[in-house]
């Protein structure tokens, strides 16, 4: 009997780390502003099932989509507080941080394809815009794509002249701001979770965004005409809290980085059909009109929008800028 006793005894030493691990595993809190159908959506939900997995259960991750816990600049705030753990912001909205050099990426017409954008971001420019994260207590984990940027009003915007006094909603860099200034429109700053209603009662009278984005917060309801200028890129950087994540456990970290790389590639994989999808499906609502440019009218916002790129220099400083160009083999002015 004794012998039994000491046995289950010893059993129960065993097992209990392993219950008490399994009772209180570790919680990422992943929120987001996009819906759950879009690459953002499924690259958090892809990293979810990827880090529960690699982790044996001893991570949860509650990703909370759609601005579920917080708006755009509530977000980064709360991150900086420890009140949630992981977010995939545009880098456009790293500004209100005092971090602008992240701004040099939304230069219009700055990448060619998804595909030269995810290969510029793996190297030195990357790393050196992560960098500039650590001073605030964020950690940047990956860059994630949601391809190019089309716009839209209610009126068809074909030549730059067609922007003239619209009220263009941006999501918060001033390198966008700069660009719908020089076609004489009006720029302003608003979360992206209210600009369908803004869109609906006028507040502005258009915006830019990704075609999935378009369909999922189904801004083609209350937009007439969008033009599929692919004009700029919109870029994520998956980020954490630099303390939660430096205070992890080794082992889990490194199989939460194997998930985190495995959710990137998935994720720059799938983004640019999502939006080729998204706009078939946009299409067929049949509630907005499709404009496409030609050559002569890129030629023409391009060269509207071009100087951009010299005004870029005060605002993001040419070190980022030389970085950039550097990466893309391109000029910069
Ligand atoms: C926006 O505010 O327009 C974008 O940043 C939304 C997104 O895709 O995160």
């Amino acid at each position: 009997m004794r012998k039994l006793l000491l046995a289950v005894a010893a059993a129960a030493l065993v097992l209990a780390p392993a219950v008490g691990q399994a009772q209180t595993p570790i919680v990422i809190k992943f929120s987001h502003v996009v819906a759950n159908d879009t690459p953002k959506g499924k690259g958090a939900l892809k990293f979810k099932e990827l880090a529960e997995k690699y982790t044996d259960g001893k991570v949860k991750v509650e990703v909370y989509p759609n601005s579920t816990l917080y708006k755009d600049k509530e977000e980064i705030e709360a991150l900086q507080l420890g009140s949630v753990q992981m977010l995939a912001p545009s880098t456009a909205k790293f500004a209100p941080l005092g971090v602008k050099e992240f701004e040099a990426l939304d230069l219009p017409w700055l990448f060619k394809d998804d595909q030269t954008y995810a290969n510029a971001m793996k190297g030195t420019v990357g790393k050196w815009l992560f960098q500039k994260l650590e001073a605030k207590g964020i950690t940047g984990l990956a860059y994630w794509d949601n391809g190019f940027h089309m716009v839209s009003s209610n009126r068809p915007l074909i030549k730059p002249t067609d922007f003239q006094g619209l009220k263009f909603r941006i999501s918060g860099s001033k390198v966008a701001d700069q660009y719908f200034r020089l076609v004489g429109s009006i720029p302003q700053i608003m979360a992206f979770s209210e600009v369908y209603q803004a869109l609906q009662t006028g507040v502005v009278d258009g915006c830019e965004n990704t075609a999935s984005n378009y369909l999922t917060q189904k801004f083609y309801e209350v937009q007439k005409d969008i033009t599929v200028s692919y004009h700029a890129h919109l870029q994520y950087a998956v980020i954490v809290n630099s303390k939660f994540w430096s205070g992890l456990p080794p082992d889990i970290r490194t199989q939460l980085d194997k998930a985190m790389a495995d959710a990137t590639d998935y994720t720059n994989q799938i983004a640019h059909q999502e939006n080729e999808d998204a706009l078939v499906a946009i299409k067929k609502t049949g509630k907005t009109n499709l404009h496409y440019l030609t050559d002569a009218d890129r030629k023409a916002w391009q060269e509207a929008m071009q100087p951009t790129y010299k005004w870029a220099k005060g605002r993001v400083g040419q070190e980022v800028l030389d970085l950039v160009a550097k990466e893309l083999d391109v000029k910069m002015n």
